[in-house]
């Protein structure tokens, strides 16, 4: 329920407020002074406070001030009379969300007080958001294999400096994460770290959203929208799946790293801007380069300080940290206690993980939430995992080669980055031919 605070000295005034709160179910403490308003402030947490700017004893800026120190989220609303609107321009200043003058028209106090709650639930859905966006990746990388330890090495010697810095790596290595880590260990850590995944975004919007656009800039662009490249200023810009910049966009992109500006969509005016610029790509870009796909000098510019993140088969070693790490991850989110097995962990350091630590991760949690014991064996992991365990699968034909199909289905996706069309080429079979494989496996 939402709690509020009214302090006002006039008890016919506090009264009829008071009444008129009620009525619309908010819970209303009241006081007559400013003092008494501060001791129950004191005591309990309230989402607004509503009060007089003269009240005798403490008045309503010092009341003000005692709030937003107890609680910087209350919001505060001055109420005052016409000759001291000079004292509720103070308040404003001093953090009040609004000041209203008396006399006042009480529907429009509860509009006031609405319009605040509504503001304070968002604000607090974006910070649940935003803690939940982070939690994921504001993780730090684990493995301590000497395939690992190089990666550390690099951010470590990299992240202080302004260099610009590609990661590649396949699909599940780690991009991201070690881009994260990278911004965290700059200088810029406490400015923004925006990230844009150029291959998800439409090739008719991406320029818009990287340099952003002017108003009236096509139709549709009603008002001026900031790209990341400006909400990314003093900060880290990274650009995900960067292979897949389209050929003018490079051109652009080449000259913001080579000069920190460029122009809005739509736009004559130069935008300076200070941004950190990563980017992340499966792709080789030096085959792109071949092919004619990606520009050279951006490719140049670019891998100023280039890290490849390793393939999870090739540093197996990290597994039994890795699983470690994870079991714990879920066992905190799904309150639980489950531990793995040592044949578990011996099967899955057999495997090849073509989508590298996002499926150990993914095979882990599945795991962890099919599994009935206290205790993950072989038994919980996907069927081409376990299969291991059982080499008697061997001696039945239908089985053995359902896992040879889902395997080499597995290493094409990988193979092709996903590309569906490239993948069922690498099969020899149709792209229907593969949409039907890849359900009957219940590959997403
Ligand atoms: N070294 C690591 N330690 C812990 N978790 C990791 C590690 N590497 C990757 N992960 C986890 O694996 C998942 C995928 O990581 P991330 O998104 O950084 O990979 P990516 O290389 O960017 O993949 P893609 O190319 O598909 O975008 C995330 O959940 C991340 O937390
Ligand atoms: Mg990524």
């Amino acid at each position: 329920m939402v709690k509020i605070l009214l302090a006002e000295d006039d008890e016919i005034m506090r009264i009829s407020v008071s009444d008129k709160l009620k009525k619309f179910g908010y819970q209303v403490d009241e006081a007559p002074d400013g003092l008494a308003a501060k001791e129950l402030c004191n005591k309990k947490m309230y989402d607004v406070v509503i009060s007089d700017i003269r009240m005798p004893g403490l008045d309503g800026l010092e009341l003000l001030q005692h709030v937003l120190k107890q609680s910087p989220t209350t919001d505060v609303i001055i109420m005052t009379a016409y000759g001291s609107v000079d004292d509720a321009t103070t308040c404003l200043r001093e953090g009040a969300s609004e000041y209203i003058l008396k006399p006042f028209d009480m529907d429009d106090l509860i509009i006031r007080v609405n319009r605040l709650i509504d503001i304070q639930k968002v604000r607090a859905r974006c910070t649940i958001l935003e803690e939940n966006c982070c939690q994921e990746y504001d993780k730090e990388l684990i493995g301590s294999s000497m395939a690992m330890q190089e990666v550390y090495s690099i951010i470590e010697q990299a992240a202080p400096t302004n260099a610009t810095i590609l990661i590649t790596g396949e699909s599940g290595t780690g991009k991201e994460l070690a881009a994260r880590a990278i911004h965290r260990r700059s200088t810029r850590k406490d400015k923004p770290f925006v990230s844009i995944n150029c291959a998800a975004i439409p090739e008719g919007l991406i320029e818009s959203e990287i340099f952003g656009h002017e108003r009236g800039a096509f139709t549709g662009a009603d008002r001026l929208h900031r790209g990341k490249f400006e909400l990314a200023d003093g900060g880290t810009l990274l650009l995900d799946e960067l292979a897949d910049l389209a050929a003018p966009l490079q051109a652009k992109l080449l000259r913001v790293l080579q000069e920190s500006c460029f122009e809005r969509v739509g736009g004559s005016k130069t935008v300076n801007v200070d941004v950190r610029v990563l980017g992340c790509t499966s792709k080789d870009l030096h085959k792109e380069v071949e092919v004619g796909r990606f520009r050279s000098d951006l490719l140049y510019r670019l891998q100023v300080i280039p890290i490849e993140m390793p393939a999870l088969r090739d540093h197996p070693e990290d597994i039994d940290e890795l699983c470690r790490h994870f079991l714990a991850e879920f066992n905190h989110a799904h309150g639980r206690s489950v531990s793995i097995s040592a044949k578990a962990v011996a099967c899955l350091k057999q495997y090849s993980f073509p989508g590298n630590i996002r499926e150990l991760r993914n095979i882990i949690e599945r795991a962890m939430v099919l599994c009935r014991a206290s205790e993950v064996g072989p038994g919980d992991l996907p069927r081409e995992l376990n299969n291991v365990e059982q080499p008697d699968d061997e001696l039945n034909l239908a089985q053995a080669l359902a896992k040879t199909e889902y395997r080499c289905l597995l290493n094409a996706l990988s193979a092709s980055q996903r590309n569906r069309t490239k993948a069922a080429e690498l099969l020899g079979i149709s792209r229907k031919n593969l949409w039907e494989k890849l359900k009957a496996h219940n590959i997403a």
